[in-house]
């Protein structure tokens, strides 16, 4: 893949195991033994609505990590929030995000996670503003579906707040599950942010018992809002419904929304969302029946002919990191002058 993007990028291997090799240079190292003055805070990387997320620095490797924080006060909970969390992130698969730590810090948890350059599904839908071709969402599926088929399968875990915010993406073109498991702990353990726990939005018919077809749910409307570039439950003026009630009341009395060839989609898009958006959580495809589904395996094979479309999958990649490291860094620039301009204040003042 083409590598001219600005955005900080890996030359190195990072294992969970904690061994960091950066060229000749390697560093073995317990991410249990980590602490939090290993790490050099470069910027932000993005806010959600429980804290915001940091691009740090492993000072002696030089490797770049994300840093995502989570307002906790509860200081009984927070110690086994951590351990909890620590279990939970033991997970080996190349489709969730690495997971290298987690620490307790003036109310905040923060937890070490894998950066990803590139950011969120959610950035894309923003950047593109319109659908996804079908082509690359189709691979970006699969690779949902694979980390999906992890937590299901292997770790019987239920994800219980899937949505493009929580689906990240690196300059290889990797796509990988985040989040897995947290809106849980929190929910279990009473820590406030009751907007945290669960995404209102990407919610699933069922209430508040969750089930793996939960999750097929969420993916089935993550998959609808790519592919038409519009989150599918509106109001009259057509605007995003974000009203919690509301929201439910159009999910539980309305058909679910669906697509048709009518509209331009593939069979397979449209029969795909089917499978995912059924109201009876027994009749929804599972994990492992969608990773079939022709609309993911006409498009990610590999063979000497899919050899351009995979070039293309990482053409459009690199366009995507590339936009993201310019709006970082006009981020980071508006960040310096409202510091700057706060610092010139505050100097007046003493003046
Ligand atoms: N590991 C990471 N690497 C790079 N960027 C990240 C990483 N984790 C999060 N981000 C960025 O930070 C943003 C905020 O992430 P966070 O998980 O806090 O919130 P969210 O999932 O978008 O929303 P919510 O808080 O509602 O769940 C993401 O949208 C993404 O742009
Ligand atoms: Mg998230």
């Amino acid at each position: 893949m083409n590598t001219e993007s600005e955005a900080p990028r890996r030359d190195y291997d990072i294992t969970q195991s904690g061994s960091f090799t950066k060229g000749e240079f390697k560093i073995n190292m317990s991410w249990k033994n980590m602490s939090l003055n290993d790490l050099e805070t470069l910027h932000m990387l993005g806010k959600g609505s429980s804290g915001n997320v940091y691009l740090v620095s492993h000072k002696a490797s030089g490797q770049f990590l994300a840093l995502k924080y989570i307002s906790v006060f509860d200081d009984q909970k927070r110690k086994t929030i951590i351990n909890e969390l620590q279990t939970l992130y033991t997970a080996s698969s190349e489709f969730l995000i690495g997971f290298f730590g987690a620490f307790y810090q003036e109310g905040n948890i923060q937890i070490a996670l894998e950066y990803m350059e590139g950011g969120s599904l959610s950035d894309i839908i923003k950047t593109v503003q319109g659908p996804i071709q079908e082509k690359f969402l189709a691979r970006i599926i699969q690779q949902v579906c694979l980390g999906l088929k992890y937590l299901h399968k292997e770790r019987h875990l239920v994800h219980r707040d899937l949505k493009p915010g929580n689906i990240l993406f690196n300059t290889k073109g990797q796509f990988k599950i985040s989040d897995f498991g947290v809106s849980a702990e929190l929910d279990n353990t009473g820590a406030e942010c009751g907007s945290f726990v669960g995404t209102v939005t990407y919610m699933r018919l069922e209430g508040k018992k969750y089930s793996f077809a939960s999750d097929i749910w969420a993916l089935g409307i993550i998959v609808l809002e790519s592919v038409t570039g519009k989150f599918p439950f509106r109001d009259e003026q057509d605007e995003a419904i974000g009203v919690f009630w509301e929201l439910l009341n159009t999910i539980k009395t309305k058909e679910p929304p669906s697509i048709s060839t009518n509209m331009g989609y593939s069979k397979d898009v449209c029969d795909f969302i089917a499978l995912c958006l059924q109201k009876d959580p027994k009749q929804r495809a599972t994990v492992s029946d969608l990773l079939e589904h022709p609309f993911i395996s006409k498009h990610c094979t590999h063979t000497p002919t899919s050899a351009s479309e995979w070039q293309q999958y990482n053409n459009w990649i690199n366009q995507l990191v590339k936009i993201r490291s310019q709006t970082e860094k006009s981020a980071q620039l508006d960040q310096n002058i409202k510091t700057q301009s706060l610092e010139n204040k505050l100097k007046a003042m003493v003046l």
